[in-house]
C-alpha cells in the first residue's frame, strides 16, 4: 500500500509543482523571440503595394527561413552529385546528406526505421502511391474505401482512380455543420468489404483536428488499414506514428518551411513490402533483364529516378529549424494567433466562420454576407494581406456548406498579433466599400 503524505507536505509538493509550471511557461515565452524569427524569413520583410506584407496563406505553402535557403545554396555550390550511383566525392557527400534528411524525417515523426520513410514529390504523390500500390495488392472488385467529406481533392481523386480500375466503391464519412467528423458513424459505415480509411489529420479549410487515433483504433479493431493525410498537421503538431499506430502517413516539405517538390510517405513495413512499385526506373530495381526484373529493398523500391536531391537535403534544414523552435511552442503560438483572429472576426457583422470546433489549427475560413470571397481576397491583397480564396481543393466540403468558396487566413508561428490587427482593419475597410 502507498503511504499517504501528510497535508503540509502535500501542499509543499503542490507549490513546487506550480512554480515549475510557471517557470516552464516563462522559459517558453522567453525562448520565442519573434523579432529574431522574422529576420530568418527575408521574404516577410517587404512591402506590397507600398504596405507591409502580411502573409496569411501558410496552409497553401509556408515561407522558407534563411537556413533552408542556405542549405539549398550550399548543396549546389559545394556538394551536388547524383546520389546512390557513383563512387566519387561529390556523389558520396550528396548521398550522405540526402540520407541524413531521411533520418531526420524518421526522428520527426518517430518512425521505427528509416526504411519506412519514402521520399516523394509531395503529400499528393505519397497518397497516389498508396492508392495505386496498396490498391493493386489489397483491393478486389466490390471492396470499399472510406474517405471523409472534408478531404482535400488529393485524398479523394487518387482513391476514385483506383476504385475505377479495381471496380471498388468509395464510401463517404460525413461531417456536421461545425466541421466535426462524425466518427461515431464509422461503426455503421464499415462493412466486411471495407479495406482502408483515408482521412486528413487537419482540414486545410476548417482547421479541424481530427481524432485520428480513435479512427485508427476503430479501423484496426475491424482489420482495416488507415492512411492519414498529414500535410496540414506535421508543421503544427508533434506527430508520433508509432503511438498513433497509423498504417500510412503522408506530408509535404513545402508546408513545413522546406523546399517545394519534396514529400514523405511513411508506411508500415509489412504493408510496403507487399505492395508493388509505383513507378519503374533507376534506383528501384535490384536486377533488370528482359526475362524479368527484381526490385530494390525499402525505401528505394518506391524511389524511381533521380529524386529532388537538393530539395531533400534542404528539407533536413527545415526539420532542424522546426525542432529548434519546438512543435509545442509552435502549436501554442499559432493557437494564440487563431484565438485572437477568431474573436476579432466574430465582431464583424454578416461574417460567418466555417469550422467552429474547439480542436483547431491556425486556419480560419469565412465569408461575408453579400460580398464574393474572390472580391474580398483581391481587395485584401491591395492592402498587402495575402489570403487564399476559392474552394481550397475541397469541393465536397464546399457542397456540404452550400457554398462555392471562402476566404481563408492561415497562420504560422512567424505571424504577429499586429498583423492580425492590420488584416482586420483592412477587412473592415474592404467591407465598407461594398
Ligand atoms: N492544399 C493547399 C491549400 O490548402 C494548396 O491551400
Amino acid at each position: 500500500m502507498k503511504a499517504e503524505l501528510p497535508a503540509k507536505k502535500k501542499t509543499k509538493v503542490r507549490n513546487i509543482q506550480t512554480i515549475i509550471v510557471i517557470y516552464s511557461i516563462i522559459a517558453l515565452i522567453m525562448s520565442f523571440d519573434i523579432n529574431k524569427i522574422r529576420q530568418d524569413f527575408p521574404i516577410l520583410n517587404q512591402k506590397i503595394y507600398n504596405r507591409p506584407l502580411v502573409y496569411f496563406d501558410n496552409a497553401a505553402t509556408t515561407q522558407r527561413p534563411q537556413q533552408v535557403i542556405d542549405a539549398l545554396n550550399r548543396t549546389y555550390t559545394e556538394y551536388y552529385g547524383n546520389i546512390h550511383r557513383a563512387a566519387h566525392f561529390l556523389a558520396d557527400k550528396a548521398t550522405l546528406a540526402y540520407e541524413d534528411t531521411r533520418e531526420k524525417a524518421r526522428n520527426l515523426i518517430n518512425a521505427e526505421t528509416r526504411e519506412q520513410i519514402i521520399f516523394t514529390k509531395g503529400a499528393t504523390e505519397s497518397i497516389n502511391l498508396v492508392a495505386f500500390s496498396y490498391g493493386e495488392t489489397f483491393i478486389q472488385e466490390g471492396d470499399e474505401i472510406i474517405v471523409s467529406e472534408m478531404e482535400h481533392h488529393s485524398n479523394i481523386v487518387p482513391w476514385q482512380l483506383m476504385a475505377e480500375r479495381k471496380k471498388a466503391r468509395i464510401v463517404m464519412l460525413p461531417i456536421d455543420d461545425t466541421g466535426r467528423l462524425l466518427v461515431e458513424k464509422l461503426d455503421s459505415l464499415i462493412t466486411d468489404r471495407t479495406r482502408i480509411i483515408a482521412v486528413t489529420h487537419i482540414s486545410n479549410v476548417l482547421g479541424t483536428i481530427n481524432p485520428v487515433k480513435l479512427i485508427i483504433e476503430k479501423a484496426h479493431a475491424r482489420g482495416i488499414h488507415v492512411l492519414v493525410d498529414g500535410a496540414q498537421a506535421v508543421p503544427h503538431l508533434k506527430i508520433d506514428v508509432q503511438e498513433l499506430d497509423v498504417d500510412f502517413y503522408a506530408f509535404s516539405a513545402h508546408k513545413m518551411y522546406g523546399p517545394n517538390g519534396v514529400g514523405v510517405l511513411y508506411g508500415k513495413k509489412e504493408l510496403l513490402n507487399k505492395m508493388p512499385p509505383y513507378q519503374g526506373g533507376g534506383e528501384m530495381i535490384s536486377e533488370v533483364s528482359f526475362a524479368g526484373t527484381t526490385y530494390n529493398e525499402l525505401p528505394y523500391k518506391f524511389e524511381a529516378g533521380t529524386p529532388n536531391i537538393s530539395g531533400v537535403i534542404a528539407f533536413g534544414a527545415a526539420i532542424d529549424y522546426l525542432q529548434n523552435i519546438g512543435l509545442e511552442t509552435i502549436a501554442s503560438r499559432e493557437n494564440e494567433l487563431l484565438n485572437y483572429a477568431t474573436s476579432e472576426l466574430l465582431k464583424i457583422n454578416g461574417l460567418r466562420i466555417y469550422g467552429t470546433q474547439q480542436e483547431k489549427s491556425g486556419v480560419v475560413s469565412f465569408n461575408v454576407e453579400g460580398i464574393h470571397f474572390f472580391d474580398l481576397g483581391t481587395m485584401l491583397d491591395k492592402f498587402g494581406i495575402a489570403v487564399r480564396t476559392g474552394h481550397h481543393c475541397a469541393d465536397p466540403l464546399m457542397a456540404h456548406f452550400g457554398i462555392q468558396g471562402t476566404v481563408r487566413a492561415s497562420f504560422a508561428f512567424y505571424n504577429t498579433m499586429e498583423e492580425i490587427d492590420r488584416f482586420i482593419d483592412a477587412l473592415k475597410k474592404v467591407i465598407a466599400m461594398f
